[in-house]
């Protein structure tokens, strides 16, 4: 075969809100380095509790913060030649003679922290924020477990696959009924029930979970999960963070809803049903990856009957694509 195959036409960092941290790994004085939509920032927590994302690479003469560099009081102090920079990027003094000032500014990106974790705004172009992402009240709910594994694929192939609702069957091996998608603006809704064999102790031999699940932008996911018949709450946060083109770190954290009574549910200790969850979640990405890591992106596909709603989704996602003189091309 002689034809040059098409390139995948996606940007690689669509525009949003990322997970950069875990919230508790980012203590009072920390500093961390990674990679984070193509480029490799610095976070760092300030002494007063404040998260901060930035450039790692000082805008002085380019030493990376995130080695050596120091959290001092408010601002991250740089280990080359003493700048001090704030949360929102301004140099806020140095040890040179003088201190003299520098109006130099250090690129930083929004921040925010739900529900444990610690979120970026990626934006090719540095426009501001253009949603939110909601806050859960987490009272009563179980202790987050957290999973990472890095994947080679491409952001929006991960969310694709929650409207893919054939592959549900194929590859997870449960069919899907009763599914409804909605495109909300910056949010997209998918909700679909699926029935499984009863996995607890106690209730009906099979039992039907119904999935509600919001998209909000190209870096999280939230499903809302729910099982009535044993009582079963749980959701499934899937957070994948681009880190170079092609590549991303892809978090999943699912949390337990514990019942008003007790500390069972349907027989078994919430903690084992908590782990169970998280377990079933984190496998089911794993039956995805294979495929995501060797597909190639069909940009125009022609779709079977019965496929999900890809085009819809599609769309809705390429509000997030840089415009493309920002992007360079
Ligand atoms: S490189 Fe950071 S202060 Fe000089
Ligand atoms: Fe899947």
């Amino acid at each position: 075969m002689t034809a040059v195959e098409p390139a995948d036409p996606r940007h690689p960092f669509p525009s949003g809100w990322y997970m950069a941290a875990r919230s508790a790994e980012l203590a009072p004085g920390a500093v961390a380095e990674r990679a984070f939509l193509g480029e490799q920032v610095v976070m760092f927590r300030t002494e007063a509790g404040e998260p901060a994302v930035a450039s790692a690479y000082c805008p002085h003469l380019g030493a990376n913060l995130a080695r050596g560099g120091e959290v001092v009081g408010e601002s991250l102090r740089c280990p080359f030649h003493s700048l001090r920079w704030a949360t929102d990027g301004r140099c806020v003094g140095s040890e040179y003679p003088g201190d003299p000032g520098y109006g130099v500014q250090l690129p930083t990106y929004p921040t925010v922290e739900r529900f444990g974790f610690t979120f970026a705004w990626h934006a090719s172009d540095c426009s501001e924020p253009t949603f939110d992402i909601p806050d859960l009240d987490l009272d009563g709910w179980t202790d987050m477990i957290v999973t990472t594994i890095p994947i080679a694929a491409h952001v929006e192939t991960i969310h694709e696959n929650g409207v893919d609702a054939v592959h549900f069957g194929i590859v997870h091996g449960f069919g899907l009924s009763g599914t409804a998608y909605e495109d909300r603006g910056t949010s997209f809704h998918s909700e679909f029930h699926f029935a499984t064999p009863n996995f607890l102790r106690e209730g009906p031999s099979e039992i039907t979970t119904f999935f509600d699940t919001d998209t909000f932008g190209m870096g999280y996911a939230r499903s809302l999960n729910t099982a009535e018949a044993v009582g079963l709450r749980y959701h499934v946060l899937l957070l994948p963070t681009p880190t170079t083109a092609g590549h991303l770190d892809f978090t999943i954290a699912t949390t337990v809803q514990r019942p008003a009574d007790g500390d069972r549910i349907a027989g078994v200790p919430v903690d084992e049903v908590a782990d169970f969850m998280h377990r079933g979640a984190v496998g089911g990405v794993r039956q995805d990856v294979p495929i995501w890591e060797g597909l190639r992106y069909v940009d125009h596909p022609r779709l079977v009957k019965g496929d999900g709603p890809i085009p819809r989704f599609r769309h809705w996602a390429s509000q997030f694509a840089p415009a493309v003189s920002a992007a360079g091309g």
